[in-house]
């Protein structure tokens, strides 16, 4: 049986004060949840937010560390720094982090590498553009994806992997993909983790990211390889963020 999660990103969102009482709304609500949740807010309010989960069954997760373990490299935020301070994942190679910040495959393959030796849980995002997929490139760029990452490593901690298929085209648009455009992709996914890793890769979690919104998420948590999803706008609303868990 595969985990369910569903996880919150919420980027360049909320300063203190309104980091703590969001993650407080939704420890309040008392709910037994049906799956793994992770929230993930920004660097500064790390410390403080894993403080108030820790007798909570939310996990937190930072949005990006660095590929170097430390040294001289300004603003930059290590694994060992992350870990110290309770964090528990990392998401790695998020469309925004590829794209307007140049994270190259070699960047993703270090910043991979350096987690999993360092046994942290990490949300690795794979997906295509607009343009790709209307050439009807997707699976190409996603098998690219990973072998030119996460594949080429010799060794890499599966338990602690969970992929995130994010198309681009879907992410912060409204858009979400159907549910067959999912299904499709997240199967196609766990073809490649099969061939790569053979029958140990059966318990990685696929979870899907891209406009998931109360409406939608059932529907698309229903898909057979879908096991929970990676939330961004919907995230910063208490109230949408937890039935997007209850749908699960
Ligand atoms: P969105 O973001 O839910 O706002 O589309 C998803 C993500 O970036 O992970």
């Amino acid at each position: 049986m595969r985990r369910k999660i569903v996880a919150g990103n919420w980027k360049m969102n909320k300063d203190m004060k309104g980091s703590v009482e969001l993650v407080k709304e939704i420890i309040q609500t008392n709910k037994l949840f049906g799956c793994e949740v992770y929230i993930s807010p920004s660097f500064p309010f790390l410390n403080e937010i894993s403080s108030i989960c820790e007798l909570t069954p939310i996990k937190v997760i930072a949005q990006n560390v660095s590929e170097k373990s430390q040294g001289a490299f300004t603003g930059e935020v290590s694994v060992d720094m992350l870990k110290s301070i309770g964090v528990d994942g990392i998401i790695v190679g998020h469309s925004e982090r590829r794209k307007i910040y140049g994270e190259n495959d070699e960047v993703l393959r270090m910043k991979l590498d350096n987690c999993s030796k360092n046994n942290l849980e990490v949300f690795f995002c794979i997906g295509e553009t607009l343009e790709l997929r209307e050439k009807g490139k997707q699976n190409e760029v996603i098998e690219n994806q990973l072998n030119n990452t996460l594949f080429d490593l010799p060794d890499f901690n599966l338990d602690k992997l969970v992929i995130a298929y994010e198309p681009v085209w879907a992410i912060g648009t409204g858009k979400n993909a159907s549910s067959e455009q999912v299904q499709e992709m997240h199967q196609y996914i766990r073809t490649l983790l099969n061939l790569r890793y053979g029958k140990s890769s059966d318990s990685i979690p696929i979870v899907y990211g891209g406009s998931l919104k109360p409406d939608n998420s059932k529907n698309i948590f229903s898909c057979p390889d879908v096991d929970g999803g990676l939330v961004g706008g919907a995230s910063l609303n208490p109230k949408a963020f937890l039935d997007i868990i209850s749908s699960i």
